[in-house]
């Protein structure tokens, strides 16, 4: 039994809570290590809905380790908002069960203010963000002034560290006609606050050495997408984190060798929020029909996402870029009643063929897709739990996209319910 790494292949969305959910049955860890609340999870089990943005999917089974990692980005009253509300439902959370990183960095109010204030700003260089502060936090991480976990430990130590990092947010904030921030209220605010969010903290590094040692199998939930990635998406329409599979290892503290098999989620089809290139948009009935039977709306911000076909191209990129060996094909059902389906294959740039993502934007934004039509099965796949069950066209679909992406499809999703799944291979025993 071996480790296993859980992405996004896509820009989000992808159904990975779900599948997170469905494989921990046979882990003993699920550890989040890269991005923050702007991540929205969605679990549905035995009807009931469970949104998650920091917690990890592990949170809802007994006798599971939930882990957050270094890596993520912590608004501390989202978490303990997430907290409070999932305890509401019945789940336990308690510093037996949930460990955060005492190195994980905050994100503070400014934080979010800051996103919003840029975002109003740009106009239509918009991102398109979820205004969670994701970015201005990471940014404070990489500048070295970030208040971390373990500066709640003491008011005096958080008083040096909110003078270092307000100094500098003021002197943009004056620039930018804001008032300057109130240290004195934060710092008070933060005190308030820190025993809850204490008690959780540990060296996660040093964590997960001791369940390696005991053999214990870890989950590694990863939020966003490799076409969200810092470096390797569609830049600058991206997150301020690495999504790609060693973020795992980066963003808990634990060797790469720790990880064994990577799991990329992966829509039968394509969606995406916010702004930014996305070649196989629909905007049609088609991409409106799909957004409908998909219920393609943002979990986090309610925002609608953008609809359209399978990009192939893409995905195989991800899979080369991240090191996919196996994938979890999700949403097969929202696809039952189209007449045909689309794979993008190709793009057309400037009368050429490239089988390649462009780096820059503006080429990017010019590509044109080149598809290969398949039949639409026209029938309800919805809940198959068995592969031999599904349309013969299904099969062929599925097969297709095995084929072209390189990487072998492990389970097929068919439907929102933990159970709604078809297991092919076990990524555990990959
Ligand atoms: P994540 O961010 O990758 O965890 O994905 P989200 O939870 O944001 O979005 C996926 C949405 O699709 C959620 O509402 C899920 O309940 C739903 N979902 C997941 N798998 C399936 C599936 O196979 N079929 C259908 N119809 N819905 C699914
Ligand atoms: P999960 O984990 C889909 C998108 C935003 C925006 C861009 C930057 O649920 O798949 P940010 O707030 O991170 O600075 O926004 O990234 N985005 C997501 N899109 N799913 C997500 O998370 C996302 N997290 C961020 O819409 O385009
Ligand atoms: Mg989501």
């Amino acid at each position: 039994m071996k480790n296993v790494v859980i992405i996004g292949s896509q820009w989000g969305d992808e159904g990975k809570g779900k599948i997170v959910d469905w494989l921990s049955n046979q882990a003993d860890v699920v550890v989040r290590f890269q991005g923050g609340h702007n991540a929205g999870h969605t679990l549905v089990i035995d009807g009931t809905t469970y949104k998650l943005r920091l917690l990890p999917s592990g949170i809802v089974r007994k006798n599971k380790i939930s882990v957050i990692g270094n890596g993520v980005v912590i608004d501390p009253w989202a978490l303990l908002e997430e907290i409070k509300e999932i305890k509401s439902k019945g789940v336990d959370v308690n510093p037996n069960n949930l460990i955060i990183s005492e190195a994980a960095s905050l994100i503070l109010p400014f934080h979010a203010e800051m996103d919003e204030i840029r975002e109003d700003a740009a106009g239509n260089a918009k991102i398109g963000t979820t205004r969670r502060g994701i970015g201005p936090a990471y940014e404070d991480k990489a500048g070295r002034r970030s208040i971390r976990i373990i500066d709640l430990i003491s008011e005096k130590n958080l008083e040096n560290k909110l003078n270092i990092i307000l100094k500098h947010h003021n002197a943009i904030r004056i620039g930018l006609g804001k008032k300057i921030y109130n240290k004195t209220r934060l710092k008070k605010d933060l005190i308030k606050i820190a025993p809850n969010i204490l008690k959780y903290s540990q060296p996660v590094w040093k964590k997960i050495d001791e369940f390696k040692l005991k053999k214990k199998k870890i989950l590694f939930e990863g939020a966003q997408g490799i076409l969200l990635d810092l470096d390797h998406g569609t830049y600058p329409f991206v997150t301020s984190s690495n999504t790609v599979a060693a973020a795992a290892s980066i963003g808990s503290g634990c060797g790469i060798e720790s990880i064994n098999s990577v799991l990329g989620i992966t829509k039968a089809y394509t969606t995406r929020v916010g702004e930014g290139p996305f070649p196989t948009e629909l905007k049609n009935k088609t991409g409106e029909e799909l957004a409908s039977r998909g219920k393609e709306f943002g979990t986090v911000t309610s925002r609608k996402r953008r609809c359209g076909w399978f990009d192939g191209v893409l995905v195989r990129q991800s899979v080369k870029i991240s090191g996919i060996n196996l994938i979890a094909l999700t949403k097969l059902d929202v696809l039952d009643n189209l007449d045909e389906i689309k794979i993008c294959i190709a793009y057309n740039l400037n009368g050429k063929k490239i089988d390649y993502l462009p780096t820059g934007l503006e080429n990017q934004l010019k590509i044109k897709p080149i598809y290969k039509t398949i039949k639409g099965w026209k029938k309800s796949t919805n809940g198959i739990k068995k592969f031999e069950n599904l349309p013969d066209n299904a099969k062929k679909y599925v097969s297709e996209i095995e084929k072209f992406v390189k990487a072998k499809v492990s389970s097929i999703s068919t439907g929102p319910e933990r159970n709604d799944t078809i297991r092919i291979k076990n990524p555990f025993n990959f």
